[in-house]
């Protein structure tokens, strides 16, 4: 939480003057598979090229209690006038790594990897990632025009020992997606209500 502090504090007092393209943003209307039905906004921010992107919003409407459910970037862009989930394709994985979880070593995750995230007793997830290997700039990264997916069942992390532990996470059906889309820019007075609320 502190870095995210300092993150914040650096856009306040950096000026949007500069040519840098960044700080960048971005975001995803997240709907059920294979309905328009939206279940929440997902805000994605970047200060520099070396810097974490930040995820943050609210999803809402997931089964009471369910707990953990995986959270990953895919590879392809979903069509927000056709909803489909499966047609984002298999995680991001531009290096061809097994599956892993948001925390592990490069070398060791797909670059979509981002874990779990918890839906509470009423069924919202309140998202806070904060993460260095996904990227907003352009390059072999970047999950602008991909998919944000969460997954009906708890990710395990590759550990799982089932025969798609170590691609999927066992996961289990998509609930939900939203296609990440790039934003020009975000107001500070929104930049501090979304990312620091
Ligand atoms: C959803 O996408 C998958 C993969 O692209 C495709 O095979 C399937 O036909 C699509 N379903 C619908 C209802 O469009
Ligand atoms: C990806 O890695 C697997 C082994 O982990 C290998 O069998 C496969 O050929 C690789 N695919 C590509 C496209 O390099
Ligand atoms: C979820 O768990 C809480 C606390 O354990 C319980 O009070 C509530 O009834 C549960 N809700 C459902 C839908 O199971």
């Amino acid at each position: 939480m502190l870095s995210i502090l300092f993150i914040l504090l650096v856009v306040s007092i950096s000026s949007y003057g500069y040519s840098s393209p960044y700080p960048l943003y971005a975001c995803a209307s997240v709907h059920l598979d294979s309905s328009s039905t939206k279940i929440g906004t997902l805000y994605f921010i970047q200060i520099s090229a070396k810097s974490p992107v930040i995820i943050r919003g609210i999803l809402t409407g997931l089964v009471p209690n369910q707990t953990y459910h995986g959270f990953h970037v895919h590879e392809s862009r979903v069509d927000d006038n056709k909803p489909n989930c499966t047609a984002a394709g298999a995680h991001f994985n531009p290096f061809n790594r097994t599956h892993g979880a948001l925390v592990s070593p490069k070398k060791q995750r797909h670059v979509g990897d981002l874990g779990n995230v918890y839906a509470d007793h009423d069924g919202n997830a309140r998202i806070l990632i904060e993460d260095k290997i996904i990227q907003l700039g352009k390059g072999s990264r970047s999950i602008i025009d991909r998919t944000i997916i969460i997954h009906k069942d708890i990710d395990d992390l590759g550990m799982g020992g089932h025969s798609d532990s170590s691609t999927t996470g066992h996961a289990g059906a998509r609930l939900g997606c939203g296609r990440i889309r790039m934003r020009p820019w975000m107001t500070l007075r929104d930049v501090l209500e979304t990312f620091l609320s």
